[in-house]
């Protein structure tokens, strides 16, 4: 059974040859075929700049990629499958939340909303292109699948509370605390998004490279993990039960999003020592630590107050937490002093094995969808 409890390292590939030189293969999959060209050997499949044939899984290199994939297809879930009436019921009461809790929710809500769309297109639109590997890129398919039902989590979310979907949706352009971060992480994809970017220098490695650290260690790795602390400690408290049970699900899959970017990131580097240079080091630590006090800042802005267990300053701690981790799964010093996981219940909460089962019932119910009837 999956164990998304934290992401872990996962034997990456050992390097056999040196990186290509010259990309031979079309990056696209769409180009002209080569007729008669020699069958695909392992040792030639890369994670960028490959020299094999991108339309071919088979031989697999990266299995890690694979299982992800695998992992990913047995969570499958859907929004609609949790009742919202509690959360309903709750949201209408005048006096079931208080006004900090509400504000919190709308701006978490917002967050996410757009955010989930943020990632999505940046899978689709800008790694896809340039990650030149068909096991990973069967992943990023999955993947770009989840973000498609996280972002129909935030609509029926909206639907269901009657919530105003102009001001939700607008959050990322309306709300400085919200934009900063996207802002910030849009930066690092702008470079990719012009049509004519290809990698196989250093100086583009590095954008691409940058635009994985943005999205996939501080985006899906820092930020939505702050996310769900909050979500998550109002469901604790037997409140907007709803939202924290699809939060526990999108926590599931995120897990595995940012899995499959640290050991790309990885791997990218095993293949291309010649990019994991000093500095290059230095300036992801950096993104890490301005990201940690974008974090900071939405925390003050979304929780001015704080709550039972929660504030901005655990959460500031948290993000110092989160950030070091993060440092060390990509082999770098940690960017703050060493700070203590002032929520060690998130850990439990992501541990399938101590939670009630409704994961494991669920995954055996869409396995059990082979035995439909068609008649
Ligand atoms: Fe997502
Ligand atoms: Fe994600």
């Amino acid at each position: 059974m999956l164990d998304w409890s934290e992401p872990k390292t996962n034997p990456l590939i050992a390097v056999s040859s040196e990186p290509a030189a010259v990309p031979v293969a079309d990056a696209t999959g769409l180009g002209e075929i080569e007729r008669g060209a020699a069958r695909v050997s392992v040792d030639d499949k890369r994670m960028i700049n490959c020299r094999a044939d991108v339309n071919q899984l088979l031989p697999l290199k990266y299995r890690w990629a694979w299982e992800k994939y695998l992992s990913g297809c047995n969570n499958h879930w859907m929004p609609t499958e949790v009742s919202m009436q509690a959360d309903i019921a709750l949201w209408k009461s005048r006096d079931g939340l208080t006004e900090d809790e509400r504000r919190m929710i709308k701006r978490n809500l917002g967050f996410f909303a757009a955010s989930e769309s943020l990632v999505a297109n940046n899978i689709v639109l800008a790694i896809y292109r340039h990650l030149t590997n068909p096991e990973c890129r069967q992943y990023l398919l999955r993947q770009a699948f989840e973000e498609a039902v996280h972002t129909h989590t935030f609509q029926y979310i909206v639907e269901s509370l009657g919530l105003d979907e102009g001001e939700l949706f607008n959050m990322y352009r309306e709300v400085p605390s919200i934009t900063d971060k996207a802002a910030w992480a849009l930066e690092h994809t702008q470079s990719l998004d012009d049509p004519s970017f290809t990698t196989g220098t250093p100086e583009a490695d590095h954008a691409f490279l940058r635009d994985l650290v943005a999205f996939y260690v501080v985006f899906e790795g820092m930020w939505f993990y702050t996310g769900f602390a909050q979500i998550l400690s109002l469901g604790r408290r037997n409140k907007m039960v709803g939202i924290a049970e699809q939060y526990q699900y999108i926590l599931r899959d995120e897990s595995i999003h940012l899995n499959f970017g640290i050991d790309v990131i990885n791997q990218i580097k095993l293949e291309n020592p010649h990019l994991w240079t000093k500095t290059f080091q230095d300036e992801v630590r950096g993104m890490l630590k301005d990201a940690a006090e974008l974090e900071a800042a939405y925390g003050r802005d979304t929780m001015p107050r704080g709550f039972l267990g929660l504030n901005a300053s655990l959460c500031e701690q948290y993000m110092h937490f989160i950030a070091n981790r993060r440092c060390a799964q990509l082999g770098l010093n940690p960017v703050f002093a060493e700070a203590e996981n002032p929520f060690p219940w998130m850990s439990e909460t992501m541990d399938l094995k101590k939670e009630k089962n409704f994961f494991e019932t669920r995954v055996i119910e869409y396995q059990n969808g082979g035995a439909l009837s068609w008649d």
